[in-house]
């Protein structure tokens, strides 16, 4: 019980944030509400909403309207709201060009009594034509601002976190959140969402490759019939992502876990002997590194590696020694790291030797050369 409390409290504390001053949020709708004291005619009523950041109210679909019936159809002052009879057209349409279709009208309306229109809560919730010089209030909507979208990662940034707006409480309705995810120069992005928790079949999460939302660039979609296959791979170091909720019922909502892949060819090395050294070297070797080299003699012969340069952020960037072509922990040789490295040998009791460099995104150094020879 005290959970659930703290929990209720938690939602409208964010939500008061969620509008601007004087609007009010509607968890049913996901928009933000304000109702003037004053009253005032139609065309002062467009200025009015726009003055507040807000617009004289529309109505996006059917629970929005039930949702201005409990707000304020026992209100006896019938506010303006944006929708006007267009005389080119001889339609009605809100001022944003939206249809006002025949089931948002109260009983026997739109009568021939008015080029604009009021709200009424009987004997029907729904809209009165009214005259514009009429005076009555304004009802101003207003777009929350619902999305923790944007810019996400950044060219030194390799990995990163993005949950959806609300968690882990609950996402809102009306979304259309997006996410921009870029990483290092010659990365490639991976995205994993787990947990994800969204309503069935309506609301969804799209990927595309890049910095689009370009039907031909979707990697893929999550929803109902696809919660398994929840992982991403972009083609490069961008990736964006999309969140769409409908009206109606949400959920706890997701996590999504990106990283910044290196996709670059191994180094091979053949021979009787060669020299390797790290990417770029002499000059500093790049952040989220992983560089494989592998090093391959005829049998039975051995290979004795002579470091003459390491430097390497300590701990952080470092370069392991493997006496097989697999580089698993039972085969490691040595591991490297730091400036107090060079100069050594490390005579390799094997004909395949594999090094795999890695960095992260802190600190960038030379790095290391080394030659090699059979014995
Ligand atoms: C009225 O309707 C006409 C024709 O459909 C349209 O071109 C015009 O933009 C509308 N006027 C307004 C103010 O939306
Ligand atoms: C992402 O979340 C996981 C736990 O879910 C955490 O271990 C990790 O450190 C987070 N990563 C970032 C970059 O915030
Ligand atoms: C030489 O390198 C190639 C890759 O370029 C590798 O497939 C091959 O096994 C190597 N040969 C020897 C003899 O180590
Ligand atoms: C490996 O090479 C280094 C440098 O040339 C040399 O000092 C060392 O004796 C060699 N080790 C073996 C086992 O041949
Ligand atoms: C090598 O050392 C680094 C720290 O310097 C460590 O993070 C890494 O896991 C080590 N590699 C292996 C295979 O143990």
């Amino acid at each position: 019980m005290r959970l659930v409390l703290g929990i209720a409290l938690l939602v409208s504390v964010r939500a008061a944030d969620l509008c601007g001053n004087g609007f009010t949020f509607s968890d049913k709708t996901s928009y933000c509400y304000s109702l003037s004291n004053g009253v005032m005619t139609w065309p002062e009523a467009v200025i009015y909403c726009t003055n507040l950041g807000g617009y004289l109210a529309d109505i996006s679909g059917g629970p929005e309207l039930v949702e201005f019936g409990n707000l304020y159809g026992s209100s006896l002052m019938t506010p303006w709201v944006g929708a006007f009879l267009n005389t080119t057209s001889g339609k009605w349409q809100f001022l944003n060009g939206g249809s006002v279709f025949l089931s948002y009208w109260t009983t026997n309306e739109p009568s021939a009594y008015g080029n604009r229109a009021s709200l009424r809560g009987l004997p029907k919730t729904g809209l009165k034509a009214t005259p514009e010089y009429s005076v009555q209030p304004a009802l101003c909507k207003e777009k929350p601002a619902l999305c923790n979208g944007g810019n996400f990662g950044g060219l030194n940034v390799g990995s990163g976190n993005i949950t959806s707006p609300g968690w882990p409480v609950q996402y809102y309705n009306n979304l259309n959140c997006v996410y921009y995810i870029t990483g290092p120069l010659n990365t490639y992005i991976t995205i994993f969402f787990d947990p994800y928790l969204v309503e069935n079949f309506v609301d969804y999460v799209e990927v595309f490759n890049g910095i689009s939302t370009n039907p031909k660039d979707r990697l893929g979609w999550i929803d109902d019939k696809n919660t398994w296959d929840v992982s991403f791979e972009a083609k490069a170091n961008t990736m964006t992502v999309v969140f769409h909720s409908d009206a109606t019922q949400t959920d706890r909502g997701w996590v999504a876990k990106w990283n910044a892949k290196y996709n670059v060819p191994p180094v091979y090395s053949n021979g009787s002997s060669g020299e390797l050294s790290s990417p770029n070297y002499p000059n500093d070797y790049d952040p989220f590194t992983q560089q494989l080299y592998y090093i391959d003699v005829f049998s039975p012969l051995n290979v004795n590696i002579t470091f003459d340069a390491f430097n390497t952020q300590l701990k952080l960037d470092y370069l392991e020694v493997y006496s097989s072509r697999q580089y698993s922990s039972a085969n490691l040789v040595a591991n490297y790291t730091g400036s107090t490295v060079a100069p050594t040998s490390l005579l390799v009791q094997s004909s395949s030797v594999t090094l795999r460099f890695v960095t992260d995104g802190e600190v960038q150094r030379p790095g290391w050369h080394l030659f090699w020879n059979v014995v």
